[in-house]
């Protein structure tokens, strides 16, 4: 018994050791930050960024492993896939993909239901929903 702690102890200890780099910010040219109104963008920060910019908060658990693994691969995959700290550097065409995918995403998925356990605050009520789509939609018509 005494050794299973031991061991137990030994492992949680050594896998803190194993790198998991991803940075809270990432320097970022100023010009390539989404633009939008304020409204739009205080949602966007306070519900997206963690994951979808180079800006992130990081709750005191992500240096912590393994609940870092996931919150770090979550952001890894969230910079990877949509971007707002670059998105003025995107093409047209992947801006429209995105903007076309905010809103079915904002309806089942996002933000992760995993991030909403911990940060209840950054759950979308529905008029953020319909602020969000009715920009998305505005925002790609503009680009059309
Ligand atoms: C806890 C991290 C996290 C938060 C917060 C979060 N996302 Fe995501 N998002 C992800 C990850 C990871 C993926 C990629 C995997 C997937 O699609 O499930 C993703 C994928 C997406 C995609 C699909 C992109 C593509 O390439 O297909 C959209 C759109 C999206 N998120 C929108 C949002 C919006 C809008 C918000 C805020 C309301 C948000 N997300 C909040 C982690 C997050």
């Amino acid at each position: 018994m005494k050794k299973l702690l031991i061991i137990t102890l030994l492992v949680l200890v050594g896998i803190q050791f194993i790198p998991m780099n991803v940075p809270a910010e990432v320097p970022t040219k100023a010009e390539d930050e989404l633009q939008a109104p304020e409204d739009v963008m205080a949602v966007l920060k306070r519900s997206c960024f963690d994951c979808h910019s180079n800006h992130t908060k990081f709750p005191w658990y992500s240096n912590i492993a393994p609940a870092s693994w996931f919150t770090k691969m979550h952001v890894k995959e969230g910079r990877e896939h949509m971007n707002f700290s670059t998105w003025a550097s995107y093409d047209d065409e992947k801006k429209l993909k995105y903007l076309e995918k905010i809103p079915k995403a904002i309806k089942s998925k996002m933000p992760l239901p995993s991030y909403l356990l911990i940060h209840q605050d950054a759950k979308l009520s529905d008029a953020d929903k319909e602020l969000l789509t009715k920009w998305a939609s505005e925002a790609a018509f503009d680009l059309e």
